[in-house]
């Protein structure tokens, strides 16, 4: 029968048995799945492992300095934060197209990774070590989702899972990918992890790139993080961070409406709240949040976010909508 310390039991023990004496590096998000695979790795193989944190220019506001702060508090596990906003940000122009989004993102990770490898065998005088494994948080939905499940169509490529690059060399460790979100915390909370990381509300690994529906460009990023970190704000002061399985904040980058503001016309975008009720993020509901905290984010996005006049409420369900609009 299913208890989480026969699963992480078994898991260390699968681990050990996968990577030996080698070295494996862990994409941490600042998300639940990739801390509590760290965390597992960690037991299992000590100092062996080192996690890499990619800031993509992608996160939202303050996430970073999060990831930094409370992780490393919580394990002590090695870090190495790498700053590749530049170049996602590079490879992301011109491409509105949400699957060749989530396809760029997913390559350019395996490429900082990569990167990051290498300089750690370099830094450890270990050159010449033929495996390098890659530990993912990857969930049993993230591979559902991406066609990876047995007669399932696929939906969309989850950037750890369809949006692997085919000329990966790492071999992978996801020690979750039979795991379903709540196991997941349960896993989580069993191997010590705080209570903010692991009841921290599901964020996607493409970040704020899925997101801004159109091209993303960094005015565009710089916009949606204001506004999703008034969101982000309101809802936690209402004490709605439980009841909500999430809410992504979306910028509809290539819609405008005509508003006005002061004694003056705008013609601005419009931002998409979608706050979402869920078990697993396999199915899903939009919560029926109070008026009164729905209503206190409009007023504050469109005072306080320039070039937004509208806010809007996405009341569909999972299916048919998915919970990113990306
Ligand atoms: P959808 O939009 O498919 O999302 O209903 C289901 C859940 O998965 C998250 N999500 C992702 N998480 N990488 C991730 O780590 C991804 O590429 C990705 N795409 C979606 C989403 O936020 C929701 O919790």
């Amino acid at each position: 029968t299913w208890t989480t310390t026969s699963v992480v039991e078994e898991q260390v023990a699968a681990i050990r048995a996968q990577v030996g004496s080698k070295r494996a590096i862990c994409g941490l998000s600042g998300g639940v799945d990739s801390a509590v695979a760290a965390a597992l790795v960690q037991k299992a193989i000590g100092d062996q492992l080192t996690c890499v944190y990619v800031d993509h220019g992608l996160m939202r506001k303050g996430e970073t300095e999060q990831v930094e702060k409370d992780f490393v508090a919580a394990t002590g596990v090695q870090l190495k934060v790498v700053d590749a906003a530049e170049r996602f940000l590079n490879a992301l122009k011109g491409v509105s197209d949400p699957e060749q989004k989530r396809k760029i993102i997913g390559r350019e990770f395996i490429r900082v990774f990569e990167q990051a490898q290498a300089e750690l065998v370099a830094e450890a005088g270990a050159e010449g070590e033929e495996v390098a494994f890659l530990v993912q948080g990857t969930l049993y939905p993230d591979i559902v989702e991406s066609g990876g499940g047995t007669g399932t169509a696929n939906i969309k490529s989850h950037h750890n899972v369809g949006g692997l690059p085919d000329d990966i060399e790492f071999e992978l460790v996801e020690p979750l990918r039979q795991l379903f979100k709540d196991e997941v915390r349960m896993v989580g909370a069993e191997l010590g992890l705080p209570e903010e990381i692991v009841h921290r509300q599901p964020f996607p690994g493409p970040g704020l790139g899925i997101r801004i529906v159109g091209e993303v460009t960094q005015d565009r990023l710089d916009l949606l993080r204001e506004a999703d970190a008034i969101a982000r704000e309101e809802l936690t002061t209402a004490g709605l961070d439980r009841e909500i399985w999430q809410c992504p904040v979306v910028l509809l980058a290539d819609v405008r409406s005509v508003g006005v503001q002061g004694d003056g016309r705008t013609y601005g975008h419009p931002i998409v709240l979608r706050p979402v009720s869920s078990e697993d993020a396999m199915t899903a509901d939009w919560t029926r949040m109070p008026y009164d905290v729905l209503a206190r984010i409009s007023t504050r996005i469109t005072n306080e976010v320039a070039d937004v006049n509208r806010v809007v409420l996405d009341v569909t369900s999972k299916p048919p909508g998915t919970i990113e609009w990306e």
